[in-house]
């Protein structure tokens, strides 16, 4: 999968994807994740990238020639299944959208800044707006690293156990049981018995009982589901 992230600050990226999951992702070359610092596509000597609104208003607005020029250089070179905006007022993101766009082999994530971009941009080169939840932050960089992460590690292979990415709180819709480790006990808090059975039976019996039980009690919108 090749995502290339669109972004006047790609130096807020980077620690992210150089530790842990979406590391090893691209280590494995399961993953290839190129950052685009749109001020190089930037206008005149001061490679300007945003301008006053019309009709007047506090902020600035990220203009559409920058942005244009930039995507029409990646278009030139890849076919793109999605090309994706990061903003507090598109589709919520969530574990379904993370399974379908983990299937996709090329993607581009625009981070947005100031009052957002120039509403061509989305007419003309947007295919889905992503909101990571309602609030508002300084930029779309954290929100993308937030998609991507979710979505890297669903890729076959990026995990080294196959089949923990299935057993994550919300794939079904249900929040995931309670996990324990050694010591059994600690200061007289004990590992429930079920786990220490050898039962695997039982084990999964007590699981799937657990995650019901607190999918109903934290998100009975998900349980509903
Ligand atoms: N950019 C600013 N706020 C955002 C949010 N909540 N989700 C996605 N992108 C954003």
């Amino acid at each position: 999968m090749h995502i290339d992230i669109i972004t006047l600050h790609p130096g807020l990226l980077e620690s992210p994807f150089s530790h842990s999951i979406m590391k090893r992702a691209i280590e494995k070359k399961l993953a290839e994740v190129t950052f685009i610092n749109l001020r190089e596509y930037g206008l005149g000597k001061y490679k300007q990238v945003d301008d006053a609104p019309f009709g007047g208003g506090a902020g600035m607005v990220m203009s559409i020639e920058p942005i244009a020029r930039c995507i029409e250089e990646l278009k030139g070179k890849r076919t793109y299944d999605e090309i994706i905006y990061l903003t507090p007022d598109g589709e919520r993101f969530d574990q379904k959208t993370a399974n379908g766009l983990s299937l996709h082999s090329n993607i581009i994530l625009l981070c947005g800044h100031y009052k957002g971009i120039d509403e061509r941009v989305r007419e003309l080169f947007i295919t889905k707006e992503i909101s990571i939840g309602d609030y508002v932050l300084s930029g779309g960089e954290l929100a993308a690293t937030v998609v991507c992460d979710a979505v890297l590690r669903l890729i076959p292979g990026v995990l080294s156990d196959e089949t923990s990415a299935l057993s994550d709180s919300f794939q079904d819709n249900m929040l995931a049981p309670p996990v324990y480790t050694r010591p059994a006990d600690f200061r007289g808090l004990r590992v429930p018995d079920v786990l220490l059975s050898g039962d695997t039976g039982k084990v999964e019996e007590w699981r799937l009982a657990q995650s019901i039980k607190k999918t109903k009690i934290r998100r009975p919108d998900l349980f509903d589901k």
